[in-house]
């Protein structure tokens, strides 16, 4: 088993404390990694000698990202609807069905080519976990297909058979409810780990969304919710009462949704990027931070609302937009993102965790928001 000293780093960001949503952090620090998992953390010059030394030049080292909330399997752009919001048009939910025909009529290569694609800008930009949602076939074949593309890149694979109601059943809402609680789950369910459902106006109600979350954790998946983006909506609220281990977007919310947040174990998730390229307001992290909710932050990226693949730039977002320092920012898209996903191997810095590190060429991490846009990633270890 081959061992690695990653030494003389200036400033590491390990989260090993108990509760976040502020990193924990050691300065002059060292790090071993044998066979892929850290075996050692502690001061630099005091670390066990190792096959390999990387020496860090006083850098800073942090968790890679953990990216709990994407779209990647699609096929065909949509920069002509971003330009039209640039210019005063609105998003709509209904932009959706647009990428569901491209899919639809994209091959299996093309599909997996344009995901690898974009989990390789991923992880040039220190993103080592990633979750990776359906959702844009809504045939029962177009949805197994696309969870195929993403188990061969991840683990953390989503059926997301109710983003929207395709035009096949536009008069009959209902009976692709039942389509997606029925045969398209039983198809579906075996190459995923997470059901999802968007639960907002021009997609799916409250009682529809409950119908689909339970069918998906009677299979044994895990529930995820999309709600709050356009409007406030009782999918918050629900996602809590259903022990979902998210609810992503909550940029709308009324108090009662903070409170069940802060109350529950459902992680608000936040998408920065989606408030930038559809010109909504932005969701106020401060005020879940305040109440005492758990927030993360992810991409989104889809060919929608959010077309970003970077974890820097939503952190840069975030802080000067959703009310976060950059210490919970960067928790938020570390550690925050594994809560996320229910996994304590990634996010945290720490002997027995996976070795998922990123060297920054910055002396510390508020330079991600500090420097908006420069590529400051020096070295990603994945494992
Ligand atoms: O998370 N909100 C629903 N789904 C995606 C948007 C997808 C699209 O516009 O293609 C989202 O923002
Ligand atoms: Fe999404």
């Amino acid at each position: 088993m081959t061992s690695t000293l990653l030494d003389n780093i200036g400033l590491l960001v390990t989260n090993d404390a108990e509760r976040g949503p502020l990193t924990a952090e050691r300065r002059n620090a060292a790090v071993v990694v044998e066979g892929g998992v850290i075996s050692w953390v502690g001061d630099a010059g005091a670390a066990p000698t190792a096959e390999e030394r990387i020496d860090a030049e006083g850098r800073c080292v942090i968790p890679g990202f953990v990216d709990s909330h994407s779209h990647l399997v699609f096929a065909g752009d949509r920069a002509d609807e971003f330009e039209h919001r640039m210019a005063g048009g609105v998003y709509a939910a209904g932009g959706i069905r647009r990428s569901v025909a491209a899919t639809r009529g994209a091959s299996d290569d093309e599909l997996l080519s344009n995901a690898e694609r974009l989990v390789a800008e991923m992880r040039a930009q220190g993103t080592t976990t990633v979750e990776i949602k359906g959702g844009y076939g809504l045939t029962v074949a177009d949805e197994v297909r696309s969870l195929l593309v993403a188990a061969r890149l991840t683990t953390e694979t989503t059926y997301f058979g109710a983003h929207v109601v395709p035009p096949e059943f536009a008069d009959d809402p209902a009976g692709y409810v039942e389509l997606v609680t029925g045969d398209m789950l039983d198809a579906c369910a075996p190459y995923a780990r997470w059901i999802d459902v968007f639960c907002e106006a021009g997609a799916f109600d409250e009682d529809q969304a409950r119908a689909v979350l339970t069918a998906g954790l009677a299979h044994g998946l895990g529930a995820r919710m999309h709600a709050g983006q356009l409007a406030p909506s009782g999918g918050v609220q629900l996602a809590v009462e259903l022990g979902a281990a998210s609810v992503d977007h909550c940029t709308f919310l009324s108090e009662a949704d903070v409170d069940a947040l802060a109350a529950g174990n459902t992680i608000a998730t936040l998408l920065p990027g989606v408030e930038f390229s559809t010109r909504q307001p932005y969701p106020d992290a401060r005020r879940l931070i305040a109440a005492g909710a758990t927030v993360a932050i992810a991409t989104d990226c889809n060919p929608g609302s959010s077309y970003t693949s970077s974890m820097p730039f939503c952190i840069a977002v975030a802080v000067r937009d959703l009310g976060m320092s950059p210490a919970e920012a960067l928790w938020s898209a570390t550690a925050g993102g594994a809560r996320a996903l229910w996994r304590d191997d990634v996010g945290v810095v720490a002997v027995g965790k996976r070795a998922d590190l990123v060297m920054l060429d910055a002396p510390s991490y508020v330079h991600l928001a500090y420097r908006p846009g420069v590529p400051q990633v020096k070295k990603v270890f994945a494992a």
